[in-house]
């Protein structure tokens, strides 16, 4: 079953000695979950007043607010 999650971060957030460069995805598009992969660059452009959705292939799409 498919399912809607929103994220509002455009970052990753770095977990344990900073020496082990541990970095937890918090922007929900990694294919490396929990851990960042980078793919969060692709958000850095959204706007705050508008909602995206992303498919598989990190194809953004803008969505309506209600
Ligand atoms: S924070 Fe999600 S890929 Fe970096």
């Amino acid at each position: 079953m498919p399912r809607l999650v929103q994220h509002n971060s455009h970052g990753p957030k770095q977990v344990g000695n900073p020496k082990d460069n541990l970095w937890i995805c918090q922007c929900g598009l990694a294919k490396t979950q929990p851990f960042c992969d980078g793919s969060h660059k692709l958000t850095l452009d959204e706007s705050e007043e508008k909602l995206y959705q992303y498919d598989a292939n990190l194809q953004r799409k803008e969505l309506p607010i209600e």
